[in-house]
């Protein structure tokens, strides 16, 4: 969370240029933003990115905030300054003895609530003494928790970045260089790129950089590797009213594209994961969210293939799992930057674990962690809730159950998602009806579990209600007490007898039944009609209808959709 840059360029440039890059981020955090130019122009802002006063400069930081220490306020917002504003800096990560580090800065006047303006100061009073080098050492030895951080001082043309845990990229530009979170700030004007490691220091200015590394308590000197990368991606909408709809209709066209690269140009890397997992003793999918429950339906369809495979919420991992050096992790992450999932693996990885992946932006640290990885080419995914992502995340998996024997024929999968846009007009009048609802519950059995607590999971972040996915056989372990007259249930029904039995059961208490289903039954009094006859291609049907429901409840209810509040998509905090 939170996105930061840092730039220096040999041609002036205007404080726009950086806000425009930095709206790349914005994905990253919207509650508030802020911009600092070596011409002394400092704006910060509440609220979404915004065009900021013209100022042409050489030298410029920016930020987009997601709070975590300190309330969404200008006050809270970056950069942030020391006593004297002679020293700013842009944070992403969470310095975790913050508190300790400020009792020993006696006599500095804070001025915000956050943990960042502490390093501020620190670097104040530190650089009384000491050169940068010695203040970003004893900086290294000190601080706790993650960081990248860049920082400007007055009338020096260097910029400095830090990096702990939090991810950092530098650009080779043609008249300069440019810091970010990640490549995508500016991945439409430069394919060069350096990755920072972690405990790397980097001085930067328009004509170079070096990079340090701190190790055995030393700042010892780096060289770094250049990669070109491709990442682009589109900002625009087009004539769509927000991201989430436009990216759930790229979905038959990005499964496509995946189907495709999987059967040429990912096939060796797809092999490589087979013959991961059949030397592996165990196997465990590694994720957060969304990601966890496409991991869920995974190891769902490879456990049909005979191989079997668990699914390990990252934020909880270490408390669940026995890893060691026979054990294969598998990491299913959109953004590949989600701190939980990368904590888990680090930690794993050192008990000799391998490593793989599903990310679907490439070059994150998840990928490059990785001893293999799967792209899952969804493309640039804006909307804070995973939907283009969710669905490509599991046909890549169920491509990999079926490399051990699940057949499937994958070729349909383009056109039965968009069998499910059919139902889109009933999908809107089903929205108007719900939108004053205050919880729904959906079940699913078996492979429709994964399903049922996915839309639940975007009921309550796009629809903001509370929603509960559960498998159908529970109810009656307790949830039949909140059925009452008229409660909204949405049931995924195939053919399975006993997920009529639930419905019938919540029918008998005055439940309102809206199946999902791909069967006609007059029992059923209202119904989304799925195509697909199969386990793999109902589930993706399923899920759709769920994303579209969801979409057109928040619609109807006239909620921000795209950027709803207090999430953020990539989450780098633990
Ligand atoms: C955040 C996003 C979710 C996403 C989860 C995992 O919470 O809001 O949509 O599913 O992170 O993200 P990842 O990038 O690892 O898939």
């Amino acid at each position: 969370m939170c996105g930061i840059i840092g730039m220096a360029s040999k041609h002036e440039f205007g404080s726009n240029d950086i806000i425009k890059m930095l709206k790349r981020l914005e994905y990253r955090g919207y509650d508030s933003f802020g911009i600092v130019t070596d011409k002394g122009m400092m704006e910060k802002e509440v609220g979404e990115i915004k065009p900021v006063k013209e100022n042409r400069c050489s030298m410029a930081l920016a930020h987009c905030r997601w709070a975590t220490h300190g309330g969404v306020t200008r006050e809270n917002a970056h950069p942030h300054t020391d006593c004297t504003g002679n020293i700013f800096l842009v944070h992403n990560g969470i310095i975790s003895n913050y508190q300790e580090l400020k009792n020993k800065l006696v006599g500095h006047k804070f001025t915000s609530e956050t943990d960042t303006e502490v390093i501020a100061h620190f670097f104040e009073e530190s650089l009384k003494t000491n050169d940068i080098k010695s203040s970003v050492l004893e900086f290294f030895r000190i601080a706790q928790g993650e960081f990248a951080i860049v920082m400007m001082l007055k009338g020096d043309k260097n910029l400095y970045a830090l990096k702990r845990g939090s991810p950092l990229s530098l650009g080779l530009l043609d008249d300069g260089n440019v810091l970010a979170s990640d490549i995508y700030a500016f991945s439409d004007k430069t394919e060069k790129a350096i990755f920072f490691n972690e405990d790397e220091f980097a001085i930067m200015n328009k004509d170079g950089y070096e990079f340090y590394k701190f190790l055995d308590n030393m700042l010892k000197p780096v060289s770094k590797e250049i990669t070109v990368v491709k990442w682009s991606g589109t900002e625009e909408k087009n004539h769509f009213d927000h991201y989430m709809i436009k990216e759930i209709n790229e979905e038959p066209e990005v499964a496509e594209r995946l189907i495709n690269s999987l059967r040429t140009e990912q096939k060796p890397g797809l092999e490589k994961l087979k013959e991961l997992i059949q030397g592996a003793k165990r196997i465990v999918f590694v994720a957060s969210g969304s990601s966890y429950h496409a991991a869920l339906l995974g190891v769902y369809f490879l456990n049909k293939a005979g191989v079997e495979a668990h699914a390990v919420i990252a934020s909880e991992f270490r408390n669940f799992y026995l890893v060691d050096d026979k054990t294969l992790l598998i990491a299913v992450s959109q953004s590949g930057e989600t701190m939980d999932v990368i904590e888990a693996l680090h930690g794993m990885k050192a008990k000799g674990a391998k490593i793989a992946s599903l990310v679907n932006v490439p070059y994150s640290t998840i990928q490059r962690m990785s001893n293999v990885s799967i792209n899952i080419e969804a493309g640039q995914e804006i909307c804070v809730a995973a939907t283009k992502s969710f669905v490509n995340q599991v046909v890549a998996l169920t491509y990999l159950a079926s490399v051990f024997g699940y057949e499937k024929d994958f070729s349909k999968i383009p056109d039965e998602i968009r069998d499910v846009f059919s139902q889109e007009g009933k999908i809107k009048q089903l929205a108007k009806s719900l939108k004053g609802e205050k919880d729904i519950y959906i079940i699913g059995r078996g492979y429709l579990y994964p399903v049922a607590r996915e839309i639940a999971l975007k009921i309550k972040e796009i629809s903001y209600i509370h929603a509960e996915g559960m498998m159908g056989g529970e109810l009656k372990h307790g949830t039949l007490a909140l059925i009452e007259e008229g409660t909204p249930v949405i049931a995924l029904i195939d053919n399975k007898p006993e997920i009529i039995s639930n419905v019938m059961e919540i029918k008998a208490r005055g439940g309102r039944i809206i199946a999902v289903t791909n069967r006609d039954d007059e029992r059923f009094q209202e119904s989304i009609r799925i195509s697909a006859h199969n386990k793999f291609p109902f589930s993706i049907e399923a899920s759709i209808a769920g994303q579209l429901l969801t979409y057109y409840i928040a619609k109807e209810k006239g909620l921000p959709i795209d950027k709803v509040r207090n999430l953020a998509k990539s989450v780098t905090v633990k």
